[in-house]
């Protein structure tokens, strides 16, 4: 059913639709049913040490030998900026003081960007795929990976970033736009301007580079998909959609907010992690919308660590990250397998229209 195979060919799936990696709510469970469904499993890491990934990996491979995806980030070491920790605290306070979340933590960095350790690690485990969120890791990690056969995708934001990553190594391009849940991916500076829509952002990477690109980013039914392949993806990663999945591990509190939600009720936020990422809209990201100057992620992650668990032990939305991209309103509760069967009928019916 697919006409443009490059993705197929280069991933080694059937269908063109990458499980976006995850990382906090991604799980085995989820990657090996989109892979057993045809799909690309993913598995978002970049929380995991070294043996959490090898144990996961495991697991993965109990239940499929088909292609895995697996996922990390290669942000830059944050710097520690005393005052900007302190005003964060300031701000903070209230926060712990509500929810009862017990101390505030040292401003540590306790997520590290992919090294060689992990690297090596990952040549062992021998997935087909190993992507990236803010960048690349340097040449030699790279060159290793490729030497082990292993397929190399990572995330732009811009066409400057789609070049960057084209220039150094990566196999295939996620053109991550505006409306995606989570994360944005962006690494090269690029002052005051926006992040663009799919709708922009992928017929314009499309035209920059030569590797195929996925698009990702508001998309959630076939329609999205069937749009996106006319823009000239050869494929889709799809995040959001996959959220309220039995086999997904964010918390009932944030699956119960993305089924209520209508996709109107989505933020941009750095005041989680210290790096711009979309949620939906609760009571901590409103309060804290005006301010900009938090420390570096992820030093903000560790800082507001506590009130996101003491939020989801107290079953209320008001500080937990509630991730979530703006297709929100077109998702719902069904098993991973379910939901990448629907995404697959769906976009067979919309591209025979
Ligand atoms: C809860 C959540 C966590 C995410 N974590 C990661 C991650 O660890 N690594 C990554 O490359 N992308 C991550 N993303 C971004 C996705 O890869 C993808 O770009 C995005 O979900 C696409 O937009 P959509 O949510 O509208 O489908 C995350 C997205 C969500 C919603």
């Amino acid at each position: 059913m697919w006409k443009d195979k490059r993705l197929c060919d280069l991933l080694d799936i059937d269908h063109p639709i990458i499980q976006a990696p995850m990382a906090g709510a991604s799980t085995p469970e989820m990657a090996i049913a989109s892979a057993n469904a045809g799909g690309m499993g993913s598995l978002g890491c970049a929380m995991q040490s070294v043996d959490q990934v090898a144990a996961d990996m495991l697991q993965i491979r109990q239940h499929t030998n088909r292609a895995i995806n697996l996922n990390f980030f290669v942000h830059t070491p944050p710097s520690l900026n005393v005052e900007r920790v302190r005003a964060a605290q300031d701000r903070l306070i209230n926060w712990y003081e509500t929810l009862d979340a017990g101390d505030m933590p040292e401003p540590v960095e306790t997520n590290f960007p992919f090294d060689t350790a992990m690297c090596d690690t990952v040549i062992r485990l021998g997935p087909k795929v190993v992507s990236f969120h803010f960048g690349l890791p340097d040449a030699s990690i790279i060159a290793a990976l490729k030497k082990a056969g292993i397929v190399i995708l990572s995330s732009a934001t811009s066409v400057a970033e789609a070049r960057y990553l084209e220039e150094n190594g990566a196999d295939a391009i996620i053109a991550q736009s505006y409306e995606a849940g989570g994360h944005s991916g962006w690494f090269l500076a690029r002052g005051t301007a926006e992040v663009a829509g799919t709708m922009a952002l992928v017929p314009r990477i499309v035209d920059a580079v030569n590797v195929p690109v996925i698009a990702a980013g508001g998309i959630a039914d076939g329609r999205g998909i069937a749009a996106a392949l006319m823009l000239g993806a050869a494929g889709v990663q799809i995040g959001t959609a996959f959220l309220a999945t039995s086999e997904c591990m964010a918390s009932q509190t944030h699956k119960n907010a993305l089924l209520a939600a209508s996709g109107d009720d989505t933020m941009m936020s750095k005041a989680f992690s210290g790096r711009r990422a979309r949620t939906l809209v609760n009571k901590y990201a409103s309060e804290m919308a005006p301010v900009d100057d938090w420390p570096d992620f992820p030093i903000m992650n560790t800082l507001t660590g506590p009130i996101r668990k003491a939020s989801v032990k107290a079953d209320s939305p008001d500080a937990i990250a509630l991730w979530s991209g703006q297709a929100v309103g077109l998702i719902r509760a069904d098993t991973t397998k379910e939901v990448f069967l629907r995404l697959v009928s769906q976009t067979q019916s919309a591209l025979t229209k």
